[in-house]
C-alpha cells in the first residue's frame, strides 16, 4: 500500500507545479496579467484632400510633417476596439479646390509670396500635363494690365505669358500702339497652366484659377484691365458674349475699368479686324490719359 503523503509534501509539489508552468509561459511570452498594448504608430503625413491630381510639390507635402500633439491611444485604436463603437464624430467637410486656391491665395501678403503659391498649385488637372507655371512677365503694380486666356506652348516652355507669335504681336501693339515699354504694363492669363494642344479652358479650371487671378489683379492694381480674347473678357466679365458686342465699351468690374479687345492669336489669322483692337487700345488709353497716337 503506498505511503499517505503529508499535506505539507503535497503543498510543495503543488508549488513547484505552478513554478514550471510559469517558467515555461515566460520562456513562451506568455503573461498571465494583461499588458498595455502599444498604440500603432501615428500616421507618417496627412494627406490633404483636392481634387486634384497627386501633388509633386505641395508644401503641405513637401515640407517636413509639422509636429503634432502625441496621439492618446483612445484616438489610435485599430477599429475593433470600443472606442469604434461609439458615435463616429463627423468628418469635416473637404475643401473644394476653389476654396482651396481662395484660403492659399489669401495667405499670399504679396506678389513674390502669389507667384510661388501658384508655381505649387495642383488645385485642376492642368497641373499634369504643365510643363511649368506661368504667373506674369513681371511681379510689380501697373497701370495697365492685359489679362490673356491661357498660356501657350512657348509660355509654358518659358514660364512668361505671351512670348509666341501672340505675344510678338502683343508687344507690337504696346510698345508702337501706345507708346509704352512692355515692363511698364502688366501681363497675365486666366489660366496660370497650359491646357493640353491649346484647347479652350473649361470653365471649371477658370472657375477656380480665377481665385488666383483676382488676387493677382488687386496686388498689381491696375486702372484699367484691358481683356484679350472671349475667354478672358466673358470670365472677366462674367458675360457669354461675343467679342463684338463686348468691345468699344468701358466696363467696371470690382472698381477697376475694363476693355475688351480681340485676342492678338485672333488677329494674326484675321488682321484686317486690327483697326477694332486699336480703337479698343485707344479708349484703353484714354482712360489712363495716355495721348491718342497715330493709326497703327
Ligand atoms: N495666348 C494667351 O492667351 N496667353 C498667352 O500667354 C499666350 C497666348
Ligand atoms: Fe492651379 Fe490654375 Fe494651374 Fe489649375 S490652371 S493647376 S488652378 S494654377
Amino acid at each position: 500500500m503506498p505511503a499517505r503523503q503529508d499535506p505539507h509534501h503535497e503543498l510543495i509539489g503543488l508549488i513547484r507545479a505552478l513554478r514550471r508552468t510559469a517558467r515555461r509561459r515566460g520562456a513562451l511570452g506568455l503573461h498571465s496579467t494583461p499588458v498595455p498594448q502599444e498604440p500603432p504608430s501615428a500616421p507618417r503625413a496627412e494627406k490633404v484632400a483636392t481634387s486634384g491630381p497627386p501633388a509633386q510639390s505641395r508644401p503641405a507635402q513637401s515640407r517636413p510633417a509639422p509636429s503634432r500633439p502625441a496621439q492618446s491611444p483612445e484616438q489610435s485604436r485599430p477599429a475593433q476596439s470600443p472606442a469604434a463603437s461609439r458615435p463616429a464624430e463627423p468628418a469635416p467637410a473637404a475643401m473644394s479646390p476653389a476654396d482651396d486656391v481662395r484660403a492659399r491665395a489669401a495667405a499670399c501678403p504679396n506678389l513674390s509670396a502669389l507667384r510661388a503659391a501658384v508655381a505649387d498649385c495642383t488645385a485642376c488637372p492642368l497641373a499634369r500635363t504643365r510643363t511649368q507655371t506661368v504667373f506674369s512677365d513681371g511681379d510689380s503694380t501697373c497701370r495697365a494690365l492685359f489679362v490673356g486666356e491661357a498660356p501657350g506652348f512657348h509660355e509654358d516652355r518659358q514660364g512668361i505669358p505671351f512670348v509666341g507669335p501672340a505675344g510678338e504681336l502683343l508687344t507690337s501693339i504696346v510698345e508702337k500702339g501706345m507708346g509704352l515699354r512692355r515692363d511698364e504694363v502688366g501681363i497675365v492669363n486666366v489660366l496660370k497652366c497650359r491646357p493640353p494642344d491649346n484647347r479652350d479652358p473649361l470653365p471649371e479650371e477658370k472657375r477656380i484659377c480665377t481665385e488666383w487671378l483676382d488676387l493677382q489683379i488687386e496686388l498689381m492694381d491696375p486702372e484699367v484691365v484691358i481683356a484679350l480674347g472671349r475667354h478672358a473678357a466673358g470670365h472677366l466679365l462674367s458675360r457669354d458674349d461675343t467679342m463684338g458686342r463686348m468691345r468699344g465699351k468701358v466696363f467696371e468690374r470690382n472698381g477697376r475699368k475694363v476693355v475688351a479687345t480681340y485676342h492678338p492669336a485672333f488677329l494674326l489669322r484675321s488682321p484686317h479686324m486690327k483697326k477694332d483692337c486699336w480703337q479698343d487700345i485707344q479708349l484703353a488709353m484714354g482712360l489712363l490719359g495716355l495721348k491718342p497716337r497715330g493709326k497703327q
